[in-house]
């Protein structure tokens, strides 16, 4: 964590909790920290809490899903401890979020336009006339063409582009600083992907915000953020640099995820899976979750979990193999 940090979440564990059952954790003892204005991806596997800790921090969590533990601290305040109405007042100027799936955050019944003016009326105050242009302006910003027409349209009378492109003109309507984008283009082809993500970098860097954004796909993060955590079974194994982690990964679980990835500089390498599944969370491992499927498992491995820990200057891994290697490094 850096001083300069504009969210740093400490420890945070979520997890259910039902009846006669013991308690599962599913996220545990997730840390990073995020910078004004740069652009941070969490990259893992289906399954391995990705989205739930971005919704922790957008206070999204889904029913049955608590708090264990942990902070989420934004600007000084931790966003856990907050009053309903002061999250109210957070959501929209200061964090926003845009959803991989936009037919479920947009209103059908309501005008795109509309939508988009509702928070600069509610947040910033302003007429509905001027609320209406900058949703206007904003449509226009995300490369929507025609925007005063299309401003009219509900949203089933758009393209799964055109309304992706909505919600991203939606959530920067009010100039967060803070922008939470949970796989926002997977449900697209691969050139408007290619477009939207162009399109997020750009309006942040226009904005000034910062960008988290959960993918599975490692192409788009090295495409879209500059440092990113990868994430197995609840735990963060390692954060880095985009480049330095892609060029060097320095966990078992990282290595094997960039193997069994397509890479369009080496056309001709095999892919390689990693074998086996991550743990049912309710049935944890004792010692480190990827144990089971790494090939640099070691006998102290089933024992015990391995926390993250620096491993070179920013970079963290959390792994004994990794560990032992870079301490027999010289200095
Ligand atoms: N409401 C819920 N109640 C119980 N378990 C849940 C709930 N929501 C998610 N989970 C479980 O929590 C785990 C992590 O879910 P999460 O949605 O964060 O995964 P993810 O990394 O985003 O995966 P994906 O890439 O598939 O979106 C999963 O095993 C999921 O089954
Ligand atoms: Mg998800």
């Amino acid at each position: 964590m850096t001083p300069s940090n504009l969210l740093s979440v400490n420890n945070l564990s979520l997890g259910v909790t039902r009846a006669k059952h013991p308690a599962t954790t599913i996220v545990k003892d997730v840390s990073f920290g995020v910078d004004r204005g740069e652009r941070f991806g969490i990259v893992g596997e289906s399954g391995s809490g990705k989205s739930l800790t971005l919704r922790a921090i957008a206070g999204l969590l889904p029913q049955g899903i608590d708090v264990f533990g942990g902070e989420i601290n934004y600007e000084g305040r931790d966003l856990l401890r907050v009053t309903p109405n002061e999250r109210r007042a957070l959501m929209g100027p200061e964090i926003a979020m845009v959803f991989q799936e936009p037919m479920t955050a947009l209103n059908p019944v309501m005008r795109v336009g509309e939508q988009i003016a509702e928070g600069p009326r509610r947040h910033l105050g302003l007429s509905r006339k001027k609320a209406d242009a900058l949703a206007i302006e904003m449509m226009a910003k995300t490369g929507i063409p025609d925007p005063a027409k299309r401003s009219r349209a509900y949203p089933h009378e758009l393209s799964g582009g055109l309304r992706q492109r909505i919600m991203i003109a939606m959530a920067l309507s009010c100039q967060p600083k803070l922008l939470l984008c949970d796989e926002p283009t997977t449900a697209l082809d691969v050139t408007v992907q290619h477009q939207v993500l162009r399109l997020l970098e750009n309006l942040c860097d226009d904005f000034g915000a910062a960008l988290v954004f959960v993918t599975h796909d490692l192409a788009v993060v090295n495409q879209t953020c500059e440092t990113l955590a990868v994430m197995y079974a609840g735990h963060i194994v390692e954060t880095g640099w985009v480049k330095d982690v892609f060029r060097d990964p320095r966990h078992p679980y990282t290595r094997g995820l960039l193997d069994s990835a397509p890479d369009f500089d080496q056309p001709n390498r095999p892919l390689r899976p990693i074998p086996g599944f991550p743990p049912n969370l309710a049935e944890r491992p004792a010692g480190c979750s990827f144990a089971p499927r790494c090939a640099q498992v070691q006998a102290g491995c089933l024992d015990s979990s391995p926390t993250l820990m620096p491993v070179t200057a920013n970079r963290t891994a959390a792994c004994f193999e990794t560990r032992t290697m870079f301490e027999g490094m010289p200095a």
